[in-house]
C-alpha cells in the first residue's frame, strides 16, 4: 500500500494506472476505520484492480455545535488496517491540501436533503456532496461504494451523480452490525457501557418493525410509534428523528402499499453522542 497526501500525486499514480487498463475502485472515509469501511474495501476488491481509500475529516460537513474537533482520529492504526485489507492507495490529505482557501463553490442537491439528517444538521450534505465530487474529480474512479448505514447520504450522492452525469457506478453496501445488534460506526467509541447497553434498542426496535410490516402492518404512524416507544424506554435515549419514507426519493407517505420500498431511519442522542440507524424494506 503506498500512502499518498497530495492531490497532484495521486493524480499522477492514478493516471498511469488507468493508462495500463486497471479499473479503479474508490471508498472514501473519515477513518477511524472499522469492519464497516473494511467491508466497503472487500466489496471494491471483488469488482475493481486497484482500490483507493480516502480517509479525510471533511471540516465542511460538521455543524458549528457538532464534533468536527473531536471525532476520532488515528492514522497509523488505520494505515496498519487499510494494508491488511488490501487498499492499494491510502490518500490523507490534510485540510490544508483539499481546502487552500476559501471555499466559493457549494455542491447542492435538494430534497432529498430536506428530511431526516439534513433537517436535524443543516448545510451537512452540502457538505457531504462538495466533498465527495472534489473527491470524485480527484480519484475519478470507476466504481464507488457507499455504506447504507448512511441511507440518506447514499440517496444524496446517487441523486448527484445521476443529475450531473458524473463517471462514476455508486455502489451501495449492506450495513455491518456487531453481533448483537448494533451498527458499526466510529463514534459508537464515544459510548459509555451503559449507553453501549440501551443502544441496542435502536436495531431492536428496527427488526421489531421489520416483523410489523411483514405481519401486514401498513399504518405508518403505528409502525413509528411502535419504534419510538421501544427507544424511549431506554432512560439515556433522546431521540432526534424516527421516520418512515419512501426511499430513494425521500417521500413522506401515511400508508404502505404492496411494492413500496421504504427507508425506516432514526437519529438517536446519548448524551453528546449521535447514533443513526436504518433498516430498508421492500413491503
Ligand atoms: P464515514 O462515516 O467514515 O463512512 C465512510 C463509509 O463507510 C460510508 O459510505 C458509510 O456509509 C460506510 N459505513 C459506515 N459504517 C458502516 C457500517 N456499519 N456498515 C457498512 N458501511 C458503513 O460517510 C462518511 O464517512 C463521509 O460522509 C464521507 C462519505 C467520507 C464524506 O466525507
Amino acid at each position: 500500500m503506498r500512502t499518498i497526501t497530495t492531490i497532484n500525486e495521486l493524480r499522477d499514480v492514478l493516471r498511469a494506472e488507468r493508462r495500463e487498463g486497471r479499473t479503479v475502485g474508490f471508498v472514501p472515509t473519515m477513518g477511524f476505520l472499522h469492519e464497516g469501511h473494511i467491508s466497503l474495501v472487500n466489496r471494491a476488491k471483488e469488482i475493481c484492480d486497484v482500490v483507493v481509500m480516502s480517509i479525510f475529516v471533511n471540516p465542511l460537513q460538521f455543524g458549528p455545535n457538532e464534533d468536527f474537533d473531536r471525532y476520532p482520529r488515528d492514522i497509523p492504526r488505520d494505515s496498519k488496517l487499510a494494508e491488511e485489507a488490501g487498499v492499494s492507495y491510502l490518500f490523507t490529505p490534510g485540510v490544508e491540501e483539499m481546502y487552500p482557501s476559501k471555499m466559493l463553490t457549494n455542491v447542492s442537491v435538494a430534497e432529498v436533503t430536506e428530511p431526516l439528517c439534513g433537517a436535524s444538521r443543516p448545510g451537512h450534505f452540502d457538505g457531504v456532496a462538495t466533498v465527495v465530487t472534489k473527491l470524485f474529480n480527484i480519484v475519478q474512479p470507476h466504481y464507488a461504494f457507499f455504506g447504507q448505514k448512511d441511507a440518506q447520504q447514499l440517496a444524496v450522492i446517487e441523486q448527484m451523480v445521476y443529475d450531473l452525469s458524473m463517471p462514476v457506478t455508486i455502489v451501495p453496501c449492506p450495513t455491518l452490525r456487531e453481533a448483537d445488534g448494533l451498527a458499526l460506526s466510529s463514534r459508537n467509541v464515544y459510548l459509555s457501557a451503559e449507553e453501549r447497553e440501551q443502544a441496542l434498542a435502536l436495531s431492536r426496535s428496527l427488526r421489531q418493525a421489520q416483523a410489523m410490516v411483514e405481519a401486514g402492518e401498513r399504518d405508518v404512524a403505528t409502525i413509528r410509534d411502535a419504534v419510538a416507544s421501544e427507544i424511549s424506554q431506554q432512560p439515556l435515549a433522546v431521540i432526534d428523528y424516527v421516520e418512515l419514507l419512501q426511499y430513494p426519493r425521500l417521500g413522506y407517505t401515511a400508508r404502505l402499499a404492496e411494492g413500496d420500498r421504504v427507508l425506516l431511519a432514526l437519529a438517536v442522542k446519548f448524551g453528546k453522542t449521535r447514533l443513526i440507524d436504518n433498516i430498508i424494506m421492500n413491503v
